[in-house]
């Protein structure tokens, strides 16, 4: 492996920043290479399958493996790798069975421990004490839907494969479906840990992990979880229908919150709330997402200096955001919030093309003007049409530019840290964080229209 990082490194040397093409391709080799040296059993500093968010011990410590950044890495590399990292997800899901029943600061194995967001590195008890922002209520659903995905791509459902899914990946499953189930109502942090509340990412991601965990329910012979599961989700979409601000004319990310409402967690939810299958509601291609988009663009546009002269424009985690990477003083873009943007635009793309149009509507007309002037209201663009191969390759230029930004940005070495700053474009923040490389690679799968399921 080591031979692989070092033949990817001295490409990049080689060839620094030629086409957004190249770059990506070898990016995005290295990227897969660096998740891999975060985590303990593939070459990282701990022996276990744990995440580490980032190898950085102080300025930002973020030596832990946080549930939610774990659940996304692994979607990621359960989409892209072959079935030889079996044993790597198969570690991983062992070491959460044990996870879920170690008492912590929000509970225990069915009192609430499972919103527990940031554990240690290594799995020992006592796992992190100290304050945080807690319990988050995300990472239970993430991680059921990655394990959901495991099993759709790589077990089948016959013999060992199916004790394997009954006796071990159903319970852990089971446990935190059920958990989004009792606590749903409750409030919760936010994916960034700072405001408690109810918030938009958290509950698409919690739907579609409910939605998914319907038939494998039934798949488990629990039909009465089944049951409950459908009725919750139900009950979420009726809910999810809130963050729509007809005033604001954008999702806002949590309810009742002081800040603007546009945030980089509406995007996430949006895709990782639907995935490859679409779950109908606020999926990329929807007017109301398409105009968040929009909004939470235009938000960073004269915020960032470095976006007055870049080929694209670089996006944070919201505009009012002062985090700097270690303490609060003013907020940077960051490589995930960027990425997200790109990966929500070729979704929506994907979703054009299989529904075979684009509807142009009063909503979302400006929108579409961007990149075919003569866009009008209530029309249909069929996919057969001239007009519609405009707007999507409009759209998917517009994409790269936002991939071209974190082109621009990233370390001449490859490396993506969490933020860049706002007035030089140099790394700040925790240095190989990874989640910017999860966040690159499923950004690429998406413009290669492999959409993550
Ligand atoms: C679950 O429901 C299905 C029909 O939806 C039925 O065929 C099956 O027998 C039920 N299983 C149990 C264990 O009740
Ligand atoms: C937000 O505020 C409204 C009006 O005060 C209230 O009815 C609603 O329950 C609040 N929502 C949440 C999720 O706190
Ligand atoms: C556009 O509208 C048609 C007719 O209602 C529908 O079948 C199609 O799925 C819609 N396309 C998109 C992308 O939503
Ligand atoms: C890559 O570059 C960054 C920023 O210049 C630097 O901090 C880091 O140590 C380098 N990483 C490697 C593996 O050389």
């Amino acid at each position: 492996m080591l031979a692989i990082f070092a033949a990817a490194l001295s490409l990049l040397a080689c060839f620094p920043a030629t086409t957004l093409d190249a770059w990506l391709s070898v990016e995005t080799a290295l990227a897969s290479l660096k998740i891999k040296s975060n985590i303990g059993t593939t070459g990282g500093p701990v022996d276990s399958a744990a995440v580490l968010a980032s190898p950085s011990t102080a300025d930002p410590d973020y030596f832990y493996q946080w549930i939610r950044d774990s659940a996304i890495t692994y979607k990621v590399i359960i989409a892209q790798e072959p079935a030889g990292y079996n044993s790597l997800v198969q570690s991983w899901i062992a070491e959460m069975t044990k996870l879920q029943h170690v008492d912590n600061p929000s509970g225990g194995f069915d009192t609430g421990g499972l919103g527990e967001p940031k554990h240690s590195s290594t799995l020992l008890p006592p796992t992190f004490q100290g304050d945080w922002g807690r319990p988050q209520a995300d990472g239970p659903a993430l991680r059921a839907t990655a394990m959901i995905q495991y099993c759709q791509k790589y077990l089948k459902t016959d013999g060992s494969s199916k004790t394997y899914i009954s006796d071990t990946i159903w319970p852990i499953v089971k446990a935190d479906l059920h958990y989004v189930a009792t606590y749903w109502k409750s409030q919760s942090f936010d994916l960034w840990e700072e405001v408690k509340g109810t918030h938009f990412f958290t509950m698409m991601v919690q739907r579609r992990a409910l939605i998914e965990g319907i038939q494998f329910a039934k798949d488990n012979n629990d039909n009465s979880s089944a049951s409950i599961f459908t009725t919750i989700a139900a009950e979420m979409e009726d809910s999810l229908y809130s963050f729509w601000s007809s005033s604001k004319g954008y999702i806002i990310a949590t309810q009742n919150s002081s800040r603007s409402g546009l945030d980089c967690g509406t995007l996430l939810g949006s895709v990782h709330g639907n995935g490859r299958t679409g779950y109908g509601l606020f999926q990329p291609s929807d007017e109301k997402v398409l105009v968040t988009l929009q909004a939470f663009v235009d938000s960073f546009k004269h915020l960032y200096n470095i976006n007055a002269n870049a080929n694209g424009i670089a996006c944070g985690r919201y505009p009012e955001d002062v985090y700097d990477g270690i303490s609060k003083s003013r907020g940077n873009p960051w490589y995930l919030c960027t990425t997200i943007v790109a990966e929500s635009l070729y979704t929506a793309n994907f979703e054009f093309t299989k529904a075979k149009s684009v509807n142009v509507t009063a909503a979302n007309v400006k929108f579409f003007q961007q990149f075919f002037d003569k866009a009008e209201p209530g029309r249909s663009y069929s996919s057969d049409s001239q007009e519609f191969k405009h707007i999507v390759d409009g759209i998917s230029n517009y994409a790269d530019t936002f991939l071209d930004v974190v082109r621009q940005f990233s370390a001449r070495n490859g490396s993506l840290s969490e933020e860049f700053d706002r007035n030089t474009g140099e790394p700040r923040g925790a240095r190989d964080l990874t989640w910017s490389y999860a966040a690159l690679i499923s950004a690429k799968m998406a413009r290669d229209g492999m959409v993550l399921p």
